[in-house]
């Protein structure tokens, strides 16, 4: 049980929980897939890299699910962005903790059609549809004009896309909004220019690597507006 009486402690979110993954962390039987990719080859094909994840969950370990829980309950967003729903691990956790804010939505988008059909159909069985909408395709697409002001992105797709997403999503960010980037350590490689883009202050981040998952980028935009020093 977690303290302070959360809807992830509800018997329906639980028991989606417990199926979809995540309580006892990394899937073992996933490692050889994750080898695969980052093994060899340093920038896979995208179309290989779908492949792979057409044949597991690849969730998101529970240590962060609960930190998007605690930031979502700290942040207190009314738009989070997600890449890579898969069977909604992860999207269910911003999910309950937008449910015991009272408000908010979280866009994820996942680009295989079947893990569509039963992530939503997981959010429906959760109870938590009301605050999650799926954008089905390429999130380099779907992402293009995104019209609403966003707090808080969770990029767990391919690393080798995450740079083209956040350069269509930066101009709706909030200053202030976080943007965490799953899997940046283990695929260092084609995260790199992902990662040399948040690094550097001039494009309105500050960033640093937290040790969780496969390595999780979290950035803070503190956006490009000069800070203002008195004269
Ligand atoms: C690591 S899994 C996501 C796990 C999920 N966040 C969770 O915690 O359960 C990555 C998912 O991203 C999807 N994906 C990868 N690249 C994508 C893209 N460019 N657009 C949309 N979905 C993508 C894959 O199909 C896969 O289901």
């Amino acid at each position: 049980m977690l303290n302070g009486g959360t809807c992830l402690d509800e018997a329906k979110v639980r028991g989606v929980l417990d199926r979809i993954g995540g309580r006892s962390g990394w899937d073992p039987g996933e490692e050889p897939a994750l080898d695969r990719l980052s093994r060899g080859l340093d920038t896979p094909e995208f179309g290989d890299v779908l492949d792979v994840y057409r044949t597991g969950s690849f969730a998101s370990p529970p240590e962060i699910g609960l930190l998007l829980y605690s930031a979502v309950r700290s942040i207190r967003p009314e738009v989070v962005v997600e890449l890579g729903t898969s069977y909604g691990f992860s999207t269910l956790h911003i999910a309950a903790a937008l449910r015991d804010n009272g408000h908010g939505t979280v866009i994820t988008a996942e680009i295989d059609p079947r893990k569509v059909r039963d992530a939503t159909w997981n959010f429906t069985a959760a109870g938590l549809a009301s605050h999650v909408e799926v954008l089905p395709g390429d999130a380099v697409r779907t992402f293009k004009g995104f019209g609403e002001q966003i707090d808080l992105v969770y990029l767990d797709g391919w690393v080798g896309s995450y740079l083209d997403a956040l350069t269509l999503l930066q101009p709706a960010l909030r200053p202030g909004a976080q943007v965490y980037a799953n899997s940046t350590r283990r695929f260092e490689v084609p995260a790199r220019p992902y990662l040399d883009h948040v690094r550097n202050s001039a494009n309105g981040f500050f960033s640093m690597q937290v040790p969780l998952g496969h390595g999780l980028e979290a950035s803070t935009y503190v956006s490009r507006e000069p800070s203002g020093v008195p004269a």
